[in-house]
């Protein structure tokens, strides 16, 4: 269970800028910034993992040099693994890839870590969480998708709430805290250190202030919104609102 001292800062909302203006991604994203954003979230997909296309390395090393938020990368993209460094020189803070899109999952996992930043893994909806105890000790984030990916503006898929629920409870049942680490059952072996935070989940597509309850009651905490962020008359009340219908569904 989460403890009320864990609880602060847990909630992260991180806008996703395919739902920004893409003539003017520089001052979108210092836009997010300035709204109150814990991270930017940037789709990169490349036309065969989903049949869309939107942004490369140069890009995000754009929207780098007009932000300082924490650069969440999602790669939507085949063979992951062989642009990694590009990413990383652009400006990643994380990058998550998929878990359909390579067959090289853990060394993906590792390279991106050895490049000394955060490393997720991605589910599509339909995908078998079969394997997650498996990667939960090899990544930070396990960013579950509520849409199938692609496209901005879809509605969440509601049984992906059952997922997020099945991997916050492994985290749980095998005492897997942020970064992967594992906390022995014996508290006196760990008494004096610092209280490490719970292991990061993501959602991803289809959220907005009135359904983000639905996904933190069953356990996310990293909340990824494109439309119902940048498309709102007001992007810094719209973070505001997300971010209390959030905290307030976690008190319950
Ligand atoms: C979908 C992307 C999402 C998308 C979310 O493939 O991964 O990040 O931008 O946008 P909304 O919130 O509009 O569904
Ligand atoms: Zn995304």
């Amino acid at each position: 269970m989460v403890t009320d001292m864990e609880k602060h800062g847990f909630i992260k909302i991180a806008p996703s800028i395919l739902a920004g203006d893409f003539g003017h991604l520089a001052q979108e994203a210092k836009r997010a910034e300035d709204a109150g954003a814990d991270s930017l979230h940037l789709d990169v997909m490349d036309g065969h993992f989903v049949p869309n296309l939107t942004i490369g390395p140069q890009i995000v090393a754009a929207i780098n040099r007009a932000t300082d938020l924490f650069l969440d990368v999602h790669l939507m993209i085949y063979r992951p693994f062989d642009y990694i460094e590009r990413f990383v020189e652009a400006g990643a803070d994380n990058i998550t890839f998929h878990l359909e899109a390579t067959e090289d999952v853990e060394e993906t996992l590792s390279y991106i870590r050895k490049c000394n930043i955060r490393a997720g893994l991605a589910f599509n909806p339909k995908t078998s969480l079969s394997m997650i105890p498996r990667y939960l000790n090899k990544c930070d984030v396990i960013l579950l998708m509520t849409v199938d990916p692609g496209f901005g503006g879809q509605s969440l898929i509601k049984s992906v709430l059952d997922k997020v629920k099945f991997v916050r409870d492994v985290c749980d049942q095998l005492n897997i805290r942020a970064g992967g680490i594992t906390m022995k059952s014996n508290p006196s072996l760990h008494s004096a250190l610092p209280p490490i935070e719970p292991f990061d989940i993501q959602v991803d597509g289809g959220i907005n202030q009135k359904n983000v309850r639905f996904c933190v009651e069953a356990g996310a905490n990293i909340i990824v919104a494109g439309t119902s962020l940048y498309r709102a008359p007001d992007m810094r009340i719209a973070i505001q609102e997300l971010r209390e219908a959030a905290e307030k569904s976690h008190d319950n």
